[in-house]
């Protein structure tokens, strides 16, 4: 949109959160309240999104790297209408208006922004907000208008009369202001209320009683505009728009089994004929292919599963990908940038780090693989580890194309195991083994005849 500025209010700390960290940074099914929100904005296609920071101001900023996004330093929380402040010497270099939104109000949709726009450069006035109702208004500043309806003031409950506080009009906090206007109406801008901070609603009374147009149009849709300010509503969107997900892939031919108590991020992109068992959780920016079946107990994050996989009960899978038709599990561990490949079998109780593995190769029980590049057709006996790591570095195993490794063998990287080579049972690889040689590394077997004899005669004297 031409002339048009955003400017998303998120320094503050959320004092009602409880926590640490800044209140934006706080997740609603997988993703940053900050993120919903700029998500939201950027839709608009607006010259610029200006962000006010201050309150864990780097993971703020984090959240949005590699987006178009500028950051204004509120040092001190003295407010929303400090934070616009803060912001003066951006917002002059722009024309036009400037939408400002606050970052804790996640729901808000782009067409929402679109209409609030619109009609402000309809009506002409100085300001334009958008008002909602709800039966509960506890919390939220109210809306006073004047006998023709006009909109006079947005009063904090704080400093609410009793009368004001049974108003039922709320303010959610999206105001579109023309700039210049603005400008001069911050300057007005006191700290002279219950909470002895400079706020921004206060605008709104400073431009009507400068004899300037100030409009309020109100959304029926109070859930969407809904401001989140304490885990109790954080964990309620969250479940709220888990459930919309969910059906969403319901209704686009996935199978839950009991779709209450499967978790799925909102990134998250689940293909048809997919089967998630209950107790599944599927998180950031994971896709699970079509036909592919996930079992209980397992956890999936920023990761790729192909087609025709089948993750049995209680694995973790991070940060990798498994090719088409393979089978995970049960108990298994994948993580740090893994691929599996084609057909591969992952069996019980085996972890996977920083490793590819060929297709069609069979890992069955209790291995740990790390650092190895494994071809195609190998077979991995139950126990085998790699030793990738001397203290300082991790070094490296490859093992080429339909290699045997025993049962209970130890590689001791780095080390190169040639195609069709076979390795026996129980032995220590400190060698590179040729292709299709046999390596034998173990203490040669002693049997001491009668030893039975010998046992029974120590027990008679
Ligand atoms: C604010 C409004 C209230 C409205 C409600 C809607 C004011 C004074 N009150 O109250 O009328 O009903 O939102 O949800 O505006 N922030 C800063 N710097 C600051 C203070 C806050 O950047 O110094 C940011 C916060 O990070 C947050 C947003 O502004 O994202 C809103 O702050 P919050 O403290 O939640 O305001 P509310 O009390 O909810
Ligand atoms: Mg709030």
């Amino acid at each position: 949109m031409e002339d048009l500025c955003v400017l998303i209010l998120a320094a503050g700390k959320g004092t009602r959160m409880v926590s640490n960290r800044a209140k934006v940074l706080h997740k609603i099914c997988g993703i940053p309240m900050l993120g919903m929100i700029y998500r939201a904005a950027a839709r608009l296609r607006p010259a610029e999104i200006l962000v006010v920071i201050g309150h864990d101001a780097d993971k703020v900023r984090e959240i949005l790297s590699g987006f178009r996004a500028s950051f204004v330093l509120q040092r001190e929380q003295f407010g929303t209408g400090h934070a616009v402040r803060a912001a003066r010497a951006e917002l002059k270099k722009h024309r036009g208006d400037v939408l400002v939104i606050l970052g804790d109000t996640p729901r808000i949709k782009t067409e929402t922004l679109k209409k609030l726009i619109k009609r402000h450069r309809t009506l002409g006035g100085a300001a334009t907000l958008l008002t909602t109702s709800t039966p509960d208004p506890t919390g939220y500043g109210r809306i006073v208008r004047n006998d023709k309806g006009n909109i006079e003031a947005i009063i904090e409950e704080k400093d609410a009369t009793p009368a004001q506080r049974r108003i039922t009009e709320i303010n959610p906090g999206f105001y579109c202001f023309k700039i210049p206007p603005l400008m001069e109406a911050l300057r007005e801008l006191s700290n002279d209320n219950a909470q002895g901070e400079y706020y921004l609603t206060d605008l709104v009374a400073i431009q009507r009683q400068r004899g300037m147009q100030v409009n309020a149009i109100l959304h029926e849709d109070f859930e969407e505009l809904r401001g989140i300010n304490s885990r109790k509503e954080l964990a309620e969107l969250s479940t709220a728009l888990g459930k919309q997900k969910k059906l969403s892939l319901m209704n686009a031919g996935v199978t839950f089994i009991d779709p209450d108590k499967t978790y799925v991020e909102l990134d998250v992109k689940v293909a048809k004929d997919v089967v998630l068992y209950p107790m599944v959780t599927l998180e950031g920016n994971t896709q699970i292919g079509e036909g592919s079946v996930v079992r209980s107990g397992t956890r999936i994050a920023d990761s790729i599963v192909e087609e025709a996989v089948e993750i049995l009960d209680s694995c973790v899978v991070t940060d990798s990908k498994i090719r088409k038709s393979a089978t995970v599990g049960p108990f298994s561990h994948i993580h740090s940038r893994t691929t599996l490949g084609e057909g591969c079998r992952i069996g019980n109780f085996v972890e996977v780090t920083r490793s590819a593995i060929g297709d069609g190769t069979s890992v069955g029980h209790h291995a740990y693989l790390g650092d190895a590049k494994l071809g195609q057709n190998v077979n991995i006996g139950a126990g085998v580890i790699t030793c990738n790591f001397a203290g300082a570095r991790k070094h490296a195993t490859i093992i080429g194309n339909h290699a045997m490794v025993g049962a209970d063998s130890q590689l001791i990287a780095p080390v190169k195991i040639g195609r069709e080579a076979m390795i026996a049972a129980g032995s220590t690889i400190t060698d590179d083994v040729p292709p299709g040689a046999l390596a034998i590394s173990r203490v040669d077997q002693f049997n001491k005849a009668g030893w039975i004899n010998h046992l029974k005669g120590l027990k008679k004297d």
